[in-house]
């Protein structure tokens, strides 16, 4: 694995007048647990947006895991998990149901995506509620569903929202 998992340079997002990122170089190596902080409208979510490819920057370089964001964008999606804030869940799937489709997103074949969707509610303590549709899991339980989904796949690195 490549040693600095998210680089950037001169990271800059601009909406019209406002500059909601300005000139970040940021660096995280790989194995870290980087918490981002800062108030209200300091331009967290922005930046994430930004990392995670939902949002094209104004100027600067995003690398990650070696690759270059712009250059390699869906290599670099491959490669990497994200938990939103609003976690976005399909809620008329079960936990399972849900972590095959993201598997088979991903690309993973069938027998490993049964393999991780198997470890991963057994990791969560799902395995014995796997018909019960997300719509019906506690708060918490769907925030670990969608942890789940973060670190399913071949994903190196995680982003989190707040509510981790
Ligand atoms: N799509 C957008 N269009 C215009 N302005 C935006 C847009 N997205 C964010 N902004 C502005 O950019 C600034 C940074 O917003 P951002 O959501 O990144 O802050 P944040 O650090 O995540 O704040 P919070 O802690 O409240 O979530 C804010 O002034 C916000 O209003
Ligand atoms: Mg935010």
């Amino acid at each position: 694995m490549n040693e600095i998992a998210i680089r950037t340079e001169q990271l800059t997002r601009r909406f019209g007048a406002l500059t909601a990122v300005d000139s970040v170089d940021l660096r995280v190596n790989a194995g870290q647990f980087f918490g981002f902080l800062g108030p209200n409208g300091a331009g967290k979510s922005t930046t994430i947006k930004m990392l995670t490819g939902l949002l094209a920057p104004s100027s600067g370089r995003m690398e990650l895991l070696g690759l270059d964001f712009q250059r390699d964008p869906i290599e670099v999606k491959r490669q990497i998990g994200v938990v939103p804030e609003g976690m976005g869940l399909f809620e008329r799937l079960t936990g399972s149901e849900y972590l095959h489709f993201v598997g088979r997103m991903y690309g993973l074949d069938r027998a490993t995506t049964e393999k991780r969707t198997a470890e991963l509610l057994e990791f969560m303590q799902l395995a014995d509620r796997q018909k019960t549709l997300i719509a019906d899991y506690s708060h918490g339980i769907a925030e670990e569903t969608g942890a789940g989904r973060g670190g399913d796949s071949r994903a190196s690195d995680s982003f989190f929202g707040r509510t981790f």
